[in-house]
């Protein structure tokens, strides 16, 4: 309930208590289109009603129970299963009180209170509503006063209940094919599982980003949709469990080997889901959970980005102080802002000149600079760049110092082998002195003079979950405490250091989720930056991501024309992987003329709402246009994989009453100009009968710009 009381808003908590049979209360969730309704039971225990119809009056079904707890009736996949202190394996949660809670004239808390009759343990289910995003963020909060330690062997963060007829789109890939094959597929009788066991990433094979699409299959613009998103960045599980007369979607951390004991008056916070709904199919789907992404989801949503350029792919490991001011007026000169520093600038004893030793001895390389960083990051500032620095905090080499003084620190086994990726081991973050370590590394990094921006990596995940620290019966609690400890980690850094931005990266993709993104300016989608791929895999990104936090640069992966690796890199956030020193002057022409272009257009594709026109997958071509807010302005992109016949780009959200004039920008060198450049047209001309784009063949591609 609010009062408006002297001008200002009074939100006042209303209290619902207790049941009787004649008056079970229900509590409905609303937002602007979406709502979600809960029904007390005559057994005091709550119901949902089912998403996507169904008879709202009808009778309870234990099925229908909401957030089921295993072991004392409930026979499909339960939310909860925790062992009491006194060794009972069942728990039976009935309904205490709700509070519905307005935080500002767009949210709503709810909060609604179950206990255990038989002892003295509750659990809290909480919502937080964003009316105008229609995005539900949900968690559970778990805490008891029993004797002893209550074992937490499931607490799923989800357990929304929907009809039938539903179909699931989930995405799969691996390293260097991170997200780039969805998959749709009806929901049918059984358990369909989506996990993954990684430890210290979510993503490298499965996501944790799925879409609900209601009675049949969406489209881009048609159908009801539910965006799910668990924000974890540790091993997760999303199963649908379909019993044949609905379907429940438990998302939650994995209940693999990650028992959980809870101490009596400790909190178990779950990590948060959202859900996002639309009634008008994908697009305006991914338009709601980005506007609440730029909000509440990253850092800084609501900023334009400098053009970055990165040395990786242009020198790898092999560099000194000169080489890599020689990339500086270059960069300077094709209008790059931005320089970022990449792996190999540290390690002394163990020089981390290659990826066998180095990781963990952060001192800068005396060889390769023997000034420490700051001279560097000067030589930056001087030439009028920002400076950025790679590190990867988490990881250690056994060849190196760290590992020499303190082999005890890292995640593994006893008894068993170590076993390496990419030659590196992670370090125990559950251990005090670790966190120290880490953020001291952190803090020493990003405090040397001029450094305003930093990659922050995770290159490899657990596959020996032990830890030295832990006492013998608390390990499965290592998957949990590990990733709480990251967050308090990134939490600090941002912090601490609130002006420097932050990209995300775990080898690749593998770390690209809402748990950690909410420290973070942008991730790498993937290692792959062959724009071929890309334009797959940024739409995929797109259904639950802002283009503006994915990171993009121009590489020479794939070997595309320069063109096409430039448009491609400009619709997302933008950036060149390139050495300049190499260039031919067409190829440099090219990146400036695109940099400038990406300029002029940055405030629409970084701020503006986007509409996937051509799906790509499905198409010789991909298409997509973004829209200012105030739909003043718009850009499109046409991407072309294969030859095909060229036909208009018919395209989405602008105001069908305003005068767009219609300009390709950065034009492919020997290429006809594009028909219509320069003239004016209405939105409702545009959006009916398209733009004819002046690329027609495979691997062509183009940007056009629409201004008043
Ligand atoms: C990972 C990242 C790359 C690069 C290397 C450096 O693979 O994804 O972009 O930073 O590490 O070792």
């Amino acid at each position: 309930m609010k009062l408006k009381f002297a001008g200002c808003q009074i939100l006042l908590a209303i209290i619902v208590m207790g049941t009787t049979h004649a008056e079970n209360p229900s509590i409905v969730l609303k937002t602007r289109s979406f709502a979600l309704t809960f029904q007390v039971g005559d057994d005091g225990r709550l119901y949902q009603r089912p998403i996507g119809g169904g008879d709202s009056a009808a009778k309870l079904k234990r099925d229908d129970e909401f957030y089921p707890q295993a072991g004392d009736g409930y026979v499909w996949e339960p939310a909860l299963e925790a062992v009491h202190a006194d060794g009972n394996t069942s728990t039976k949660l009935v309904y205490d009180s709700s509070t519905q809670t307005n935080e500002t004239a767009d949210l709503e808390l709810t909060r609604i209170h179950l206990h255990d009759p038989a002892y003295p343990f509750e659990v809290v289910l909480c919502f937080r509503s964003h009316q105008a995003e229609d995005v539900i963020e949900e968690w559970t909060e778990i805490r008891h006063q029993e004797s002893g330690g209550v074992l937490l062997k499931r607490m799923a963060s989800t357990s929304l209940l929907l009809t039938t007829n539903v179909y699931l789109t989930h995405f799969f890939g691996d390293w260097a094919k991170e997200m780039m094959n969805p998959i749709t597929e009806q929901i049918t009788p059984g358990t369909k599982v989506l996990d993954s066991k990684l430890g210290v990433r979510a993503e490298q094979f499965q996501n944790p980003s799925f879409i609900l699409s209601l009675n049949g299959k969406a489209t881009e613009t048609d159908g009801q949709v539910l965006a799910g998103s668990l924000a974890w960045s540790g091993s997760f599980q999303c199963a649908f469990d379909d019993n044949n007369h609905g379907i429940r979607a438990l998302c939650g951390i994995n209940p693999f080997d990650s028992v959980y004991k809870l101490k009596p008056d400790e909190t178990f916070t779950t990590p948060i889901m959202i859900w996002t709904w639309s009634d008008h199919g994908l697009g305006e789907m991914s338009r709601k959970l980005h506007a609440w992404a730029r909000d509440f989801g990253m850092r800084d949503g609501h900023k334009t980005r400098s053009v970055l350029l990165n040395n990786w792919e242009a020198t790898g490991f092999n560099f000194d102080f000169d080489r890599i001011v020689s990339l500086f007026d270059p960069a300077k000169e094709i209008g790059t802002e931005l320089f970022l520093l990449d792996d190999g600038w540290f390690g002394n004893q163990y020089p981390r000149v290659n990826d066998h030793a180095g990781l963990g001895d952060w001192q800068p390389n005396r060889q390769r600079f023997p000034d420490g960083l700051a001279p560097l990051a000067a030589a930056a500032v001087n030439r009028g760049l920002r400076f950025g620095i790679w590190m990867e905090p988490e990881m250690v080499n056994p060849n190196s110092e760290l590992f020499h003084n303190h082999p005890d620190w890292v995640i593994c086994q006893p008894k068993r082998e170590l076993e390496l990726q990419r030659n590196q081991l992670v370090l125990d973050l559950t251990r005090p002195a670790v966190q120290e370590f880490e953020w001291n590394t952190i803090h020493d990094i990003l405090n040397v003079p001029g450094i305003t921006y930093a990659k922050w990596d995770c290159n490899r995940y657990l596959t020996q979950p032990g830890s030295s620290y832990l006492a013998a019966d608390s390990q499965s609690e290592l998957w949990i405490e590990y990733v709480q400890a990251l967050y308090a980690l990134m939490d600090k850094t941002a912090k601490t250091f609130p002006d420097t931005e932050l990209m995300l990266c775990s080898g690749g993709g593998g770390r690209a989720d809402y748990g950690a993104l909410k420290y973070f300016h942008e991730f790498w989608p993937s290692d792959n930056t062959d724009p071929t791929i890309r334009v797959l895999m940024q739409w995929d990104y797109s259904y639950f991501f802002p283009p503006v936090a994915l990171a993009s640069h121009v590489t020479h992966w794939g070997h595309r024309p320069m063109h096409f690796a430039c448009t491609v890199a400009m619709s997302a956030r933008f950036g060149m992987d390139l050495d300049l020193t190499k260039l031919s002057a067409q190829d440099k022409a090219v990146c400036a003329g695109a940099i400038s272009a990406y300029k002029q257009i940055r405030e629409v594709t970084a701020l503006g709402d986007l509409y996937r026109l051509e799906d790509p997958h499905a198409n010789f071509r991909g298409a997509l246009n973004f829209v200012s807010t105030d739909r003043s302005r718009a850009v499109a992109f046409v991407f072309q994989l294969n030859d095909g016949e060229n036909a208009p780009v018919r395209l989405q959200g602008l105001d069908a009453t305003k005068r767009y004039t219609i300009h390709e920008l950065n034009p492919a060198p020997g290429r006809a100009a594009m028909q219509k450049d320069g003239q004016s047209f209405t939105g409702e001309e545009l959006m009916r009968d398209g733009i004819l784009p002046s690329c027609s063949k495979a691997l062509e591609a183009t940007v056009i710009a629409l201004d008043p």
